[in-house]
């Protein structure tokens, strides 16, 4: 059985397809890129997996479970775990505050005490590199501190799913090495399964990712492992070949 499977699923926006029937599996550890352009659908997805969205169409099953309409609270404690692309922390809430709520909530919630949360969030504050900050309120960090103490938060909730989007949006290319080398040991470890976007940068990527999800308006454009991906002309046209700041 498949750890996520999406079948169909079409999510609209008045007239607007921003997800077209989308159908796609996901197996427990797997480590997932996908890219596209700009609108392709790619929050518009992690949404209706996350279920901030419910799709028009489809159907979402996790470990055998129809999720569709669940709403996200109920999907955090059954293993689905994000990074938003804008992270809104708690900003007058310390660092370690922020990373123990996603431990209180993800697929401990209910069986850990305050003070087990907090403990797991220093664990992962220092594996994101935070420590010397644990204690300042999150409103004061800057853009890339609050996107690695999303992910810190996101490694919190213990998930078996971790979608990440854009989490490493800003940083220097080469900490985008090092998190993309940090993650994947810690999806290894603990076996999650994650889908990332590692932000136009393919060597990152491609150190990554076992297979990459292309999407290109709305609809998975290819899925495949990541060299017979890279080597699709489909994705050539769409990806390498758009214009880049990069
Ligand atoms: N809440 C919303 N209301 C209306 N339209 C939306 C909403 N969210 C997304 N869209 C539209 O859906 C399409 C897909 O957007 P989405 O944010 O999923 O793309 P994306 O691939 O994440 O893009 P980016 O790379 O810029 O983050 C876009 O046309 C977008 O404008
Ligand atoms: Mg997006």
């Amino acid at each position: 059985m498949a750890l996520l499977e999406l079948e169909n699923i079409t999510k609209r926006f008045g007239g607007l397809v921003a997800v077209n029937d989308v159908s796609l599996q996901i197996e427990a550890g797997e480590l997932i890129g996908i890219v596209g352009p700009n609108g392709s659908g790619k929050t518009t997805l992690y949404n209706v997996i996350s279920g901030v969205y419910s799709p028009e169409e489809g159907r979402v099953i996790f470990q055998g479970k129809d999720i569709t309409n669940l709403p996200p609270y109920r999907r955090a404690p059954l293993g689905i775990g994000r990074t938003f692309q804008i992270p809104r922390p708690f900003k007058s809430a310390s660092v370690r505050e922020n990373v123990a709520i996603g431990a209180m909530f993800g697929t401990l919630s209910g069986k850990v005490s305050v003070d087990e949360s907090l403990e797991i969030a220093d664990h992962y504050i220092e594996l994101v590199g935070l420590q010397a900050y644990k204690d300042k309120a999150a409103g004061t960090l800057t853009p890339t501190e609050k996107k690695l103490m999303e992910i810190a938060r996101a490694l919190a909730m213990k998930p078996k799913l971790l979608l990440m989007d854009e989490a490493m949006a800003g940083m220097h290319p080469s900490d985008i090495d090092n998190m993309v080398k940090f993650i994947k040991k810690v999806g290894v470890e603990e076996n999650i399964a994650i889908v990332s976007m590692v932000e136009h940068i393919m060597r990152a990527m491609v150190g990554f990712a076992q297979r990459i999800i292309v999407m290109h308006r709305g609809a998975k454009l290819v899925d495949a492992p990541t060299a017979e991906a890279l080597s699709d002309p489909k994705v050539i046209d769409v990806y390498l070949g758009r214009p880049s700041g990069d």
